[in-house]
């Protein structure tokens, strides 16, 4: 049997727009999507919802994979697969990208052939599609790349600098759930309405991404912060947020810290706040007395890898 793992991601910067071909920046983190496989049946088991139908909805994106494994490297058509994962799931944590990512590593390791990181990110966003519809591709990237990582209609790049020291990165999961496909749907249709009004705040988003970029390779944490908070205004704009969203913003920021937005397709989901090491835990007790679950995240470098 064979097995990897593939780690959840934050976006910083950029998510819904990305989608349109502008620039996002996200985060690889330190919780992880384990799936193992090997030859047999065709048999899919999950750690957390049991055994899944390969005929049914759930199964699509790792049908697509296998199906793909098959077609272009010549690999078998039936596997036993089995999946388990720490990754919140509907929080914009990534967590489908990573159960994909870490079959298609694990599919083409027990088949047995030779390949890439770009043939992993490739198949895995076949899976992707059949999850989300129009995803832009940067989740499956930050999956299996891991690090810091700019990126941009397919293209991406390892940004060298990591957050600034004596910072910390604070996600608060709102618990409520969402379908990421109806949501990147959703805001789409309000971009088209808006016109040339949307694409105007589609160019600003585009622009933000650029000035966080340099705020990254300076250090400065309060301009970081600053343009979250600006980012989150322009997902509001565009239909992305809940009142939740909006909620634990203001929370996280009158607590101390430097900025905050959601993060992920959001409606619900994960919020993510930046702040100094210090303010921490006074802005983490405030969250926890919302009944919210909340992390400090710890950064994955490595992305998919074999265990
Ligand atoms: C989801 O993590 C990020 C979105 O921008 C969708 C996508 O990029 O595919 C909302």
């Amino acid at each position: 049997m064979t097995c990897s793992i593939a780690p959840g991601k934050v976006i910083l910067f950029g998510e819904h727009f990305v989608v349109e071909g502008y620039p996002a920046i996200g985060l690889a983190v330190g919780l992880y999507a384990r799936t193992c496989v090997e030859e047999g049946d065709l048999k899919i088991y999950s750690r957390q919802l049991g055994p899944i139908d390969p005929s049914s909805k759930e199964a699509k994106p790792y049908m697509r994979i296998i199906e793909e494994a098959s077609i272009r490297y010549g690999c078998r058509d039936r596997y036993r697969i089995y999946i388990d994962s720490e990754i919140p799931v509907g929080a914009g944590m990534g967590s489908s990208a990573a159960v994909n990512v870490s079959l298609a590593h694990s599919l083409l390791e027990t088949c047995g052939v030779e390949f890439t990181k770009e043939d992993v990110s490739r198949i895995a966003y076949l899976g992707e599609i059949m999850v989300h519809g129009k995803p832009s591709g940067v989740d499956n990237t930050l999956s299996t790349y891991g690090g810091l990582v700019y990126y941009r209609q397919g293209l991406f790049k390892r940004l060298n600098t990591s957050l600034p020291e004596n910072t910390a990165l604070i996600v608060a999961d709102t618990g409520v759930k969402r379908d990421t496909g109806l949501v990147v749907r959703e805001v789409l249709e309000r971009y088209r309405r808006l016109g040339g009004l949307g694409k105007v705040i589609y160019e600003v988003a585009g622009r933000l991404v650029e000035e966080a970029v340099v705020a990254i390779e300076k250090g400065d944490v309060s301009r970081l912060g600053e343009l979250m908070i600006v980012n989150h205004g322009l997902l509001f704009a565009m239909g992305a947020s809940a009142w939740i969203n909006d909620y634990l913003v203001h929370k996280m920021i009158n607590n101390g810290a430097q900025g905050a937005k959601l993060s992920g397709a959001g409606r619900g989901g994960i919020v993510i706040g930046i702040a100094r090491l210090e303010n921490t835990g006074k802005i983490m007790e405030a969250l926890k007395t919302e009944k919210v679950n909340v992390y400090l995240v710890k950064p994955d470098h490595e992305g998919v890898r074999s265990i």
